[in-house]
C-alpha cells in the first residue's frame, strides 16, 4: 500500500515522498482503518517545515492528524468499533476526557505519532471516533483538528451560548468551523479576513459582521463601535503573539479569548497583557480536544446538519500540491486529499 513520509533532508524543510510499504496488521487493542480522505492544517506546514523536531523521525514520519475511513480489521480485544465502521482518528489518540495530560503529546497523530496521509493506518481502539452517516469521508476528515478546536474552544471551555458575540480572525479552518459552529448555536458572529471576496463567502455561510484586517488595521475599533462599545464575548485567537493585543482590544468586559494560533509566529506577545486583568477576561490556551468532546461535536453536527467548508480537494498523488495551495493562503475553510 501507499504512504506519504516526511523525511530528512540537509537544509531546510524535510522531504515529502511517497512509499510503499507493507499493509498493517493490528494488535490486540488496536483497528486498521482503510483511509478514505485527509484534511490539511496549518500545523502540517509547520511539520513539513522541520519547525517540530517530532516530524523529523528516523525512517519517516507519516503526516497529518486529520482523516477518516472504514475499519477493515480489528485486534482480538477490540470491542468499541466493528469492521466496516465509519471512523475518524482522534488527534490525540490516548486523550479520552478530562484535563490535558502533557503525555499525550505523544499520541498526537501525524507529529510525536504516525499519522493519517496514508492508504491504511493502524490506530489503538481508544483513539477513534464512529461518524454520523450525513458527513461524506471527505467532511468527516476536516473534523479531528480544526472542528474540535473550534469546539473545544467556544462551547467546551468557552461555554458559548446562544446570543452571545463571537470574533473569528482570518477565514482558515478554525476560524470557518468556529464561524458554522458559533451560528448553529445562536450566536451573533465577527469575521476579519485579508481578502473582501473570503468575506462575501463568509457572509453567505452566516457571519453577520466582516472586516477586512488589511483595510482596516486598527479593526477592533470598529468591533467595539458595533457591539456599542461592550466588545466580544468570546475571541477565536488564531494569530497568536501578533493579534492578541488587538484581540484583548476587542473582548468585552468578563469575556474569554481562545488562545490557539501562531500565524504571527512564536515570538512573546509585545503587548501589555493588562486588558486582561482590567477587563476580568479569560484567557484559555487551546491544544484540539479530547474523546469525549470530538463525540459531543459530532452529535451536536448532526443535529445541526453541520457541514464543513471545504474549499479544495486534491487527489492522493496530488498531496504535494495541496500543500503547496495552504501554504498559499488561498483557501477558505479547508483543504481536503482524497485518498480514493
Ligand atoms: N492549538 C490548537 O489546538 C490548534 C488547532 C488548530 C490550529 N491551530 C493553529 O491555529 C492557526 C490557524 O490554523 P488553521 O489550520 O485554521 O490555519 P489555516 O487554515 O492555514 O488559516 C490561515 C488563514 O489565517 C488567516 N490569517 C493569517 N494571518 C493572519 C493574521 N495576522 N490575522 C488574521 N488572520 C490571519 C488568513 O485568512 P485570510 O486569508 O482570510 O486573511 C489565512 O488564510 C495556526 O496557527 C494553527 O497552528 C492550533
Amino acid at each position: 500500500m501507499r504512504q506519504y513520509q516526511l523525511h530528512s533532508r540537509p537544509g531546510e524543510g524535510l522531504d515529502l515522498l511517497l512509499k510503499d510499504v507493507d499493509e498493517p496488521t493490528p494488535l490486540p487493542n488496536e483497528v486498521v482503518i482503510r483511509v478514505r480522505a485527509t484534511s490539511l492544517n496549518y500545523r502540517d506546514l509547520l511539520m513539513r517545515s522541520g519547525q517540530s523536531a517530532s516530524s523529523a523521525k528516523p525512517g519517516g514520519t507519516v503526516p497529518l492528524s486529520d482523516g477518516a475511513g472504514e475499519v477493515i480489521s480489528v485486534g482480538e480485544d477490540v470491542s468499541r468499533v466493528a469492521v466496516g465502521d465509519r471512523v475518524a482518528g482522534c488527534f490525540f489518540s490516548h486523550w479520552i476526557d478530562g484535563r490535558f495530560n502533557m503525555r499525550y503529546h505523544d499520541t498526537a497523530l501525524g507529529g510525536s505519532a504516525q499519522g493519517m496521509l496514508s492508504e491504511q493506518v493502524v490506530l489503538p481502539e481508544v483513539g477513534v471516533v464512529k461518524l454520523p452517516d450525513y458527513l461524506s469521508f471527505a467532511e468527516a476528515a476536516c473534523f479531528p483538528c480544526a472542528g474540535l478546536t473550534a469546539w473545544y474552544a467556544l462551547v467546551e471551555r468557552g461555554e458559548l451560548t446562544a446570543g452571545d458575540k463571537v470574533l473569528m480572525l482570518g477565514t482558515g479552518g478554525v476560524s470557518i468551523f468556529a464561524l458554522k459552529l458559533a451560528k448553529a448555536m445562536g450566536a451573533e458572529a465577527w469575521i476579519t479576513s485579508s481578502s473582501d471576496s473570503k468575506l462575501g463567502r463568509a457572509r453567505v455561510i452566516g457571519a453577520d459582521h466582516t472586516i477586512n484586517y488589511k483595510t482596516s488595521p486598527e479593526w477592533e475599533k470598529l468591533v467595539w463601535e458595533q457591539t456599542s462599545q461592550n466588545g466580544v464575548d468570546h475571541v477565536v485567537e488564531v494569530g497568536g503573539a501578533g493579534t492578541l493585543g488587538t484581540s484583548m482590544a476587542a473582548v468585552g468586559a468578563g469575556g474569554h479569548i481562545a488562545l490557539i494560533g501562531v500565524l504571527t509566529g512564536f515570538n512573546p506577545p509585545d503587548t501589555t497583557l493588562f486588558p486582561l486583568v482590567a477587563r476580568n477576561v479569560r484567557l484559555n490556551g487551546i491544544y484540539v480536544g479530547h474523546r469525549s468532546a470530538f463525540e459531543r461535536l459530532l452529535a451536536a453536527a448532526e443535529t445541526h446538519q453541520l457541514c464543513p467548508e471545504i474549499d479544495k480537494t486534491f487527489a492522493f498523488e496530488d498531496a504535494a500540491a495541496a500543500y503547496d495551495y495552504l501554504a498559499s493562503g488561498g483557501h477558505f475553510g479547508k483543504v481536503v486529499v482524497d485518498v480514493g
